[in-house]
């Protein structure tokens, strides 16, 4: 089939490549010329494991390519995907304009039947306004092309999308078109041969589908930062309490690690765009309030557990930080936890030598060129002569480090663990006081 994606970034770029690794004729648009260059010179503007390859195997073949020409994207495919950014506007709404632009684009050039299919998470209604959009555009030259628009909310990780993609938990489709859902079950029986995994719904439930899938994790991830606190308290362990709570097959294993806050380009702005939507019904969403307050307190947990060792003067410290994007196995940088606790400590005179294996680039552009942080090359080259360590993500990497190396670089032998990776007593049977997140 042939497939245009309208945006190329984290979750067009996997999905125009995985729909290209099964034998569909991609080409993927972006306005971003300098990303689509990059992507036309063999690059690959994002990290996400397994994918380059994947997108050079397809381009040699002939099935994927980049482009920022509108008229040749839109000429291209029968299926219009569009998966540009919905970033969250002044009032927390989500921001249509890209969504709504791509649409216009759609709309003021097709010349025979398209299916128009919402990627990108957008509010209950999104659909019809780009049904609308595109009527406008096709009323305004006077044509009369019939289309269908369906919701087809993504639900991929970064730092395991393609893997998401490919065996994918459930593929939501939400319209009410014969045409699109029969369409749409084509480009993705690759994608569940062993059972069926297409849900479909009408395009409102689906659009707030994506929205309460983020909105319940967010939940679960501040429920058990709050837990972890009290545990703290209490003298308990958290990691003990997560076992006995995830061996509950109603409660399950997954996202229940407490840390120092959710992050990325999802969850804050999606939890913000849901709680705008309810606000605007007045309707009460109170536990998501909680859920948003309670995160951006969990950023400045480790931030108070280094002032109550260290002093609230930290300017005679030199801090080293392990882990700068918002999760592993990814360089986005955006709402990234690190972001508010390298500025925090550095507001208490701090200064910062920070090492991530691949979101250094990424980092060193979010924070700008500020005189307190450094990047080092290695992990141990950013310990050497620090005074603390404090780790921000969990990469593989840091799991297991030499802690006897550990305690002759760290002048006040002092690790703050912001994800709870260590075993407590293994890192102090090293000679290294542990400060970690609800553990004892
Ligand atoms: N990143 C994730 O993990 C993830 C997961 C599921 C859903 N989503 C949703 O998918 C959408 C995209 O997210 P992302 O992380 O891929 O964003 P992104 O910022 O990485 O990519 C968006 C791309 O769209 C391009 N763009 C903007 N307007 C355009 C236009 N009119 N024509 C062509 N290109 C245009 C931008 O230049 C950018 O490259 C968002 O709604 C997001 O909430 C993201």
């Amino acid at each position: 089939m042939k497939i245009t994606i309208t945006g190329t970034g984290y979750v067009g770029l996997v999905t125009g490549t995985c729909l290209a690794e099964v034998g569909n004729d991609v080409l993927c648009l972006d306005v971003d010329a300098r990303k689509i260059a990059l992507l036309n010179d063999g690059g690959v503007p994002i990290h996400e494991p397994g994918l380059e390859p994947l997108i050079e195997r397809n381009v040699d073949a002939g099935r994927l390519a980049f482009t920022t020409d509108v008229d040749a994207a839109v000429a291209h495919g029968e299926v219009q995907f569009i998966a540009v950014g919905t970033p969250a506007g002044e009032d927390g709404s989500a921001d249509m304009a890209y969504v709504l632009a791509a649409a216009r684009s759609i709309g003021q050039r097709m010349r025979e039947w398209k299916l128009i299919v919402d990627k990108s998470t957008v509010p209950v209604g999104t659909a019809d306004r780009v049904r609308e959009a595109i009527d406008e555009e096709l009323a305004a030259r006077g044509a009369r092309i019939p289309f269908a628009v369906a919701s087809n909310p993504e639900f991929l990780k970064e730092g395991a999308a393609v893997d998401d993609f490919m065996r994918p938990d459930r593929i939501v489709v939400g319209t009410s078109d014969e045409r699109a859902i029969a369409t749409l079950r084509a480009i993705y029986a690759p994608f569940q041969r062993n059972h069926e995994r297409l849900l479909v719904m009408d395009e409102r439930s689906a659009e707030l589908t994506k929205y309460a899938a983020n909105a319940m994790l967010a939940t679960r991830i501040s429920f058990m930062n709050e837990l972890a606190n009290l545990a703290d308290r209490l003298g308990c362990d958290i990691e003990a309490v997560r076992r006995g709570i995830g061996s509950d097959p109603r409660i399950g294993w997954q996202f229940l690690y407490p840390g120092v806050g959710y992050g990325g380009s999802c969850f804050p702005k999606d939890v913000k765009a849901l709680r705008h939507t309810a606000a605007q019904l007045d309707v009460p969403l109170r536990v998501l309030g909680a859920v948003e307050a309670a995160n951006e307190a969990q950023k400045l947990v480790l931030v108070d557990k280094v002032i109550a060792r260290l002093g609230e003067d930290l300017s005679r410290h030199r801090l080293a930080v392990w882990g700068l994007a918002f999760k592993a196995n990814t360089d986005d940088m955006r709402e990234a936890p690190s972001l508010t606790v390298l500025a925090a400590l550095a507001r208490r005179g701090a200064t910062i030598v920070a090492y991530d294996p691949v979101a250094m680039d990424e980092a060193r552009r979010a924070f700008g060129d500020v005189p307190w942080l450094t990047f080092a090359k290695s992990p141990m080259r950013a310990v050497e002569g620090a005074d603390a360590l404090l780790v921000l993500t969990e990469w593989k990497e840091f799991r297991s480090p030499d802690f006897a190396a550990l305690r002759s670089a760290l002048n006040e032998r002092m690790i703050f663990d912001g994800r709870n990776v260590y075993d407590p007593d293994a890192v102090r049977a090293a000679g290294l006081e542990y400060f970690a997140v609800g553990r004892r």
